[in-house]
């Protein structure tokens, strides 16, 4: 009898070898400035009570009203794999009291997404993010950190071609102002039911919609930033300057919308050029009343999310990756049954010394093992046969030119580190 294949689900996003070494490296510079500024792995569960995202992110946001992956489990309870990452880190701050230790609390994660959008280049329903937030201190100069240190994961990948757009939402004060002339103009449009139920519980969710007509009736509406009180407008231009001074360029954009609710204050996205329609890579801001909401104490709190699989994609159009970069050092390959035990030996004392070292495997002539060290890009190359162990001495080759040099095998870790070092 024979199976059918079974293949992955509609629109996930997955990673094999070879291009999944590139994620691992994309992911890793990513996050590496916010580790080095001190954030702290919170590693949290992919699923969670609905209601955490129904009231965390929004009802009126396309992430939870069409989005979700909802589902009740054998207890009946009703859960959703995690949309996005914020209320999740929300949840475990006020449930580990974290917020009454030191302030800020600042974190760091790293993992899968979930939300069923219609998948294209880009845009999976199972996605990759890595992220930081930052809760307790409401400070302009915690803005500039957290924007500058989501740049400088952009940059550590060596992406150029990006840009970063900012705005500010305000605080409640500038906020409720904004909503009374808001609604007031809304309320003249003609809408549909949908739009209009939409815009009862979200007014700024107006800004977003793609439809020609909603953007040509919105193009007269009301901005948020004539709106800002005085302390907003001096925290906002408090967070340019810092930026100034940090060369992190950005444009001010008062129509950005954000898709989830939770934003106020500071909020912004960095945008590709070279994606096509899914073009944020990244995106956050500050969320003053999202703690409260889930039950804890007044505590703002700012962050941002990157998409690993976005940044993955623009910095293949940058042509930034180069499979070398992820090739091993070493390619060992032993000749005969005793030089076995040697090459184990061998490479795993040059593993210990960091130097990235491969084997082959199985009896196979050394034709057959040499196109294997080819396939595999290692930079050197060495054979290892009953005369390379008895006279201690190995041909060191290099593979880009052929060129090969003698080595005294017990001097190779350091002749490899040596010019790997170069
Ligand atoms: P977000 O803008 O919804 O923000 O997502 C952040 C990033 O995740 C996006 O800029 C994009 O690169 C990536 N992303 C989102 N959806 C998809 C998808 N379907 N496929 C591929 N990539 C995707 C948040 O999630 C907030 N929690 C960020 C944040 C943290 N704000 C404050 N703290």
């Amino acid at each position: 009898m024979r199976y059918e294949k079974i293949q992955a689900p509609k629109g996930v996003s997955e990673y094999v070898p070879p291009i999944s070494s590139a994620f691992e490296w994309v992911r890793d510079q990513l996050i590496s400035q916010a580790k080095n500024a001190g954030y702290q792995l919170m590693e949290l569960p992919v699923f969670e009570d609905t209601a955490l995202f129904s009231r965390g992110v929004g009802e009126s946001t396309d992430v939870v009203s069409k989005e979700m992956y909802t589902f009740e489990d054998r207890g009946g309870r009703s859960i959703t794999l995690r949309p996005e990452g914020t209320a999740g880190v929300m949840r475990a701050v006020i449930e580990h009291g974290l917020d009454r230790g030191q302030l800020p609390v600042k974190v760091w994660y790293s993992g899968a997404f979930f939300r069923a959008e219609r998948p294209q280049a880009g845009r999976y329903r199972q996605f990759y993010q890595v992220g930081v937030e930052a809760i307790g201190v409401n400070d302009p100069a915690l803005d500039a950190e957290i924007i500058s240190l989501a740049d400088a994961g952009f940059k550590k990948v060596g992406l150029k071609n990006y840009r970063l757009d900012i705005t500010s939402l305000g605080d409640a004060q500038s906020r409720a102002a904004h909503k009374v002339d808001l609604v007031a103009f809304i309320d003249k449009l003609e809408l549909d039911d949908a739009t209009k139920a939409r815009a009862a519980i979200n007014p700024l969710r107006l800004f977003d919609d793609k439809r020609d007509e909603i953007k040509s009736a919105m193009a007269d509406a009301p901005l948020l930033k004539d709106y800002l009180s005085e302390q907003s407008t001096k925290d906002f231009s408090a967070v340019l300057q810092y930026l100034d001074q940090l060369n992190v360029a950005y444009v001010v954009n008062p129509r950005m919308v954000r898709g989830l609710d939770y934003y106020t204050g500071t909020t912004f996205e960095f945008v590709h050029e070279g994606l096509g329609a899914q073009s944020g890579i990244g995106g956050g801001g500050r969320y003053d009343g999202l703690m409260e909401v889930l039950g804890g104490q007044s505590l703002s709190g700012i962050g941002f999310g990157l998409g690993v699989d976005r940044v993955l994609l623009a910095a293949q159009s940058e042509g930034l990756l180069t499979q070398d970069q992820f090739s091993s050092d070493l390619f060992i390959i032993p000749l005969g049954e005793g030089a076995k035990s040697a090459a184990l030996v061998l490479a795993a004392d040059l593993r210990a010394a960091g130097i990235r070292t491969e084997l082959a495997f199985g009896d196979r002539a050394l034709k057959g093992a040499m196109k294997a060290a080819d396939k595999s890009g290692s930079r050197y190359v060495i054979v290892l046969g009953e005369s390379e162990i008895s006279s201690s001495v190995v041909e060191l080759k290099e593979m880009a030119d052929g060129s090969t040099s003698s080595v005294k095998i017990e001097v190779l870790r350091e002749v490899l580190l040596e010019s790997l070092s170069r």
